[in-house]
């Protein structure tokens, strides 16, 4: 590793977001920890990366469900590369249909992977930054966290607790000069709507004003390098943004257009919901 690199650790590395913002890092001289269940896939990406912008990578397929593998994380990063500039965590999954529909224990398993493992190793790489007296924790938590509609109970209770979470953390680390951002996207174009026949369908409908990942994780990066002290939470598209403002200012009107016009999760539903 070069002393003068920074170093990310990113989660979701595998696809989607967490991939797209791993090149994004790496094209700024990041050098990356990645982190995921499909080592296959890590490896293909460290290499692509090492080849178009020869930084450095180390592969860490693991689930972060497991305590035991959360915990290994940061003595592993720290003996390879030292230090933790960044954590970008974009793993989590998303399951769409009726809160009267769900086990308890696909809801403890949503949560397990979208809130108590970003909990968690927050607060260890937090303790690292701590340290250092610098750093950024960035959460992927969603538009969901903030404006729930039918059949993304769960979902969006995940995500909540994140933005919940990140408001407190936020201003815990603060005064050590640790920023914590959150980034709540609206729908993204990655393989997060390929889980089921239910999130397919949905995203058929709203695919006409789905966010590119690149043009996300660009944005994201600006705000990241940008440094800024004040800065809270990246939030896209601003339509989303808006209707979640207008959400909690105006409740009740928001509830009416939600069990009509963005009814869309129930209405494009083949199966289950
Ligand atoms: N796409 C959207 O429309 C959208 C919108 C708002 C928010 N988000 C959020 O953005 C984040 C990234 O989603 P995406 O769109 O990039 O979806 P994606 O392409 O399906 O990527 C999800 C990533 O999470 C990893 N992951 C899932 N469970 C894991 C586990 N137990 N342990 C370790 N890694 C795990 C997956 O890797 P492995 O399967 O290899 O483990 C994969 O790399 C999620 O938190 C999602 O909720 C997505």
């Amino acid at each position: 590793m070069s002393q003068s690199r920074k170093v990310a650790v990113v989660t979701g590395a595998s696809s989607g977001i967490g991939q797209a913002m791993a090149k994004q890092l790496a094209a700024h001289h990041y050098d990356l920890v990645l982190i995921a269940r499909r080592q296959d896939r890590l490896e293909a990406l460290a290499a692509e990366i090492n080849r178009i912008h020869g930084v450095d990578t180390f592969v860490l397929a693991g689930d972060v469900t497991q305590t035991s593998f959360i915990e290994s994380i940061v003595p592993l990063c720290k003996s390879r590369f030292g230090r933790i500039d960044l954590l970008f965590q974009a793993a989590g999954y998303g399951v769409f249909k009726r809160a009267t529909q769900f086990s308890y224990a696909e809801i403890v398993a949503m949560f397990e992977v979208n809130t108590f493992a970003i909990m968690y190793l927050s607060q260890l790489v937090a303790l690292e930054m701590l340290d250092q007296g610098s750093g950024q924790i960035v959460m992927v938590a969603s538009s969901a966290g903030k404006l729930s509609t039918i059949a993304s109970s769960v979902y969006s209770a995940t995500k909540a607790a994140v933005i919940a979470y990140a408001d407190t953390l936020r201003l815990e680390l603060r005064p050590a000069g640790i920023e914590v951002i959150v980034v709540n996207p609206g729908p993204v174009v990655t393989e997060f709507f390929d889980r089921d026949a239910n999130s397919k369908a949905y995203f058929k409908t709203i695919e006409g004003f789905a966010l590119d990942v690149d043009v996300l994780t660009k944005r994201i990066m600006a705000n990241l390098l940008s440094h800024c002290k004040f800065k809270r939470e990246v939030n896209a598209p601003l339509v989303l943004e808006l209707l979640a403002r207008l959400n909690s200012i105006f409740p009740t009107i928001s509830d009416i257009l939600k069990l009509n016009l963005f009814n869309l999760k129930e209405n494009s539903d083949e199966t289950t919901v």
